[in-house]
């Protein structure tokens, strides 16, 4: 199967391929390409060594983990390339989670002021998430992902086999961006979501695939629309503007899907609290993230002031005020005079916070 991403805004598109095999898709590009390397981390290596055999292919293994979207481990990828004569004409693979796709695709665009780049996401989260979209960046010592580009692929390589070996911790950061696409966009998905096995891969092969292929058709459609985030794609960020407040609290030492799975719940409580959404979607939502290990930080301590002052970092922020993409209902973002975010006043944020932490005291 084959989806064609266009891209209007950029006269351009690229294909996304499910399902083939990693040598064949090699030998593919070899006949394209004079030079192609594989950027992959080193627990990727270790367990798909016998794909990476190919003596012609250059294979650069970074570290695995967060800390490696650095501009050191850029600027070693990139000596790496200068060393191995790479140029314009040459190809650079990522073969791994978001972290692999990130670095890989900020280099890409970069180097020699862009080479073409291949994703082949290995993880549930940029199967689904990130390796589409165009997305790439690095961290610093101001926060994450605040430098980078927009940079498409040429193509996008599924392959669900690589999830076989995904720890279960992984999978469940997968989960979360799952639901959070059921309640922005696709109520069947959702109530799919809600019917599965709480162990993703025992469910069958059918289901599985329908569900990755409903997320990234949601995901194409909305950065197709919007590339550049002036509006539309901020739907994406529903659960995020909590949960990249309780990441930069926790000093990002806690997961990203445990923090956007109580920012989901605090989010839906304060679309409850202004009446659109309705208690038994939010009870839904709140039975949804329950079932899927999703609120771990339920009962963890934190200073709520301080949450708040995070939250007015927010890019989406016009004013001083916080701007929130609020769920109507289950599988729709509520849209106001064309646009898709909403300022909440602080005493109903406290509120919903307050409310929600409440729900899970003494239990
Ligand atoms: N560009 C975007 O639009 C976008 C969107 C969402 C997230 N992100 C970024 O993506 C990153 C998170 O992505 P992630 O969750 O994939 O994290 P990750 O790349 O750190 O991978 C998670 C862990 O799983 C391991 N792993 C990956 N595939 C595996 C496999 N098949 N078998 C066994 N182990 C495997 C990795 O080695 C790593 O230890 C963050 O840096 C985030 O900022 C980017
Ligand atoms: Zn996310």
């Amino acid at each position: 199967m084959v989806t064609k991403v266009l891209h209007r805004q950029q006269k351009s598109s690229y294909q996304i391929k499910f399902s083939e095999n990693f040598n064949n898709f090699i030998r593919r590009n070899k006949k394209k390409y004079e030079k192609i390397a594989i950027l992959t981390d080193t627990n990727i290596y270790r367990l798909y060594n016998n794909i990476f055999k190919d003596n012609n292919i250059l294979i650069i293994k970074i570290k695995p983990g967060e800390k490696s979207k650095s501009r050191e481990t850029k600027t070693n990828i990139e000596k790496f390339l200068f060393k191995n004569k790479f140029n314009r004409k040459s190809l650079l693979v990522a073969v791994g989670g978001g972290v692999v796709g990130d670095i890989g695709g900020f280099v890409a665009s970069t180097f020699m002021r862009g080479i073409d780049l291949i994703h082949v996401p290995t993880s549930l989260v940029s199967i689904v998430d990130s390796s589409i979209g165009g997305k790439t960046g690095i961290n610093n010592e101001f926060g994450k992902n605040l430098i980078g580009t927009f940079y498409n692929p040429k193509e996008i390589i599924i392959n669900k086999k690589f999830l076989r070996t995904l720890p279960r911790k992984e999978i469940r950061q997968g989960l979360a961006e799952i639901i959070k696409y059921g309640i922005i966009d696709d109520k069947s998905l959702f109530t799919l979501v809600e019917r599965i096995d709480k162990d993703f891969l025992n469910n069958s092969t059918i289901i599985i695939n329908t569900i990755i292929a409903d997320c990234i058709k949601i995901k194409v459609t909305i950065v197709e629309e919007d590339f550049k985030e002036s509006n539309k794609r901020v739907v994406l960020n529903f659960g995020h503007t909590i949960g990249h407040a309780l990441e930069k609290h926790f000093l990002y030492k806690r997961l990203h899907g445990d923090c956007i799975g109580l920012g989901m719940l605090i989010e839906s409580k304060i679309s409850y609290l202004i009446e659109q959404l309705s208690e038994n979607e939010y009870l839904r939502i709140k039975n949804i993230l329950q079932k899927f290990d999703l609120l771990n930080l339920k009962s963890t301590k934190f200073d709520i002031k301080k949450l708040i002052n995070y939250m007015k970092l927010d890019k989406k922020n016009k004013s001083n005020k916080i701007a929130f993409a609020l769920p109507n209902k289950i599988g729709l973002i509520k849209q106001k005079d064309g646009l898709y975010v909403t300022e909440i006043p602080e005493k109903i944020i406290i509120s919903a916070i307050r409310e929600v932490l409440n729900e899970f005291k003494n239990k």
